[in-house]
């Protein structure tokens, strides 16, 4: 089942998510409809809030960008209850994007390393590092579990030109071509 996609200017978007048992009624259907709306709306990656629900869970699908990258065929995997544990290397600046907030793109700093704790849907623990894209997305879908929005990390001056098309989309002002759900004023 499709979802909605919750715009920016949700208070859902600035929440820190909860952590979630795993017996959590519904999971797995909830990550297969989390994959279906990402694949819907063209993403590489949709964190639990963007559907409107304030837990820690994010899907992520990379295998799009495998003609540049062909290690990243196949990857494709749902993290539940992540932690980042280390951000480390080079900050690196790549324009990135965001389901919540369609038709904006805007640099953004990165660290090049990350070392990330997670539990599959299965129960099974995970203790991995990740480099470059791949750590690019796993920080940004980390991002929204904290309440965080890539565009949080702009400069000051690009926040202020950003501003105008920000409380729009707010208002539902979009050309997204996937579901939305407008914030409640
Ligand atoms: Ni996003």
């Amino acid at each position: 089942m499709i979802l909605p996609i919750t715009l920016y200017g949700d208070p859902v978007l600035r929440k820190v998510a909860e952590d979630i048992d795993l017996k959590y009624e519904g999971l797995s259907e909830l990550i297969e409809n989390m994959f279906e709306s990402m694949y819907n709306a063209e993403g590489v990656g949709l964190a639990a809030p963007q559907v409107g629900l304030s837990i820690r869970i994010f899907v992520v699908d990379l295998s799009p960008l495998e003609k540049d990258e062909p290690s990243l065929a196949g990857f494709r995997k749902a993290f539940i209850n992540a932690k980042i544990l280390e951000r480390s290397g080079d900050e690196e600046l790549m324009e990135e994007g965001c389901l919540s907030i369609p038709g904006i793109h805007e640099e953004v700093y990165r660290k090049n390393f990350i070392r990330i704790q997670y539990l599959e849907p299965d129960g099974t623990p995970r203790d991995e590092t990740y480099t470059g894209y791949t750590a690019r997305v796993l920080q940004h879908e980390y991002d929204h579990l904290d309440g965080v929005m890539f565009t949080d990390h702009c400069s000051p001056l690009r926040k202020r030109l950003l501003k105008r098309r920000l409380t729009e989309i707010s208002k539902g002002i979009t050309n997204a071509s996937y579901r939305v759900k407008v914030p409640k004023m």
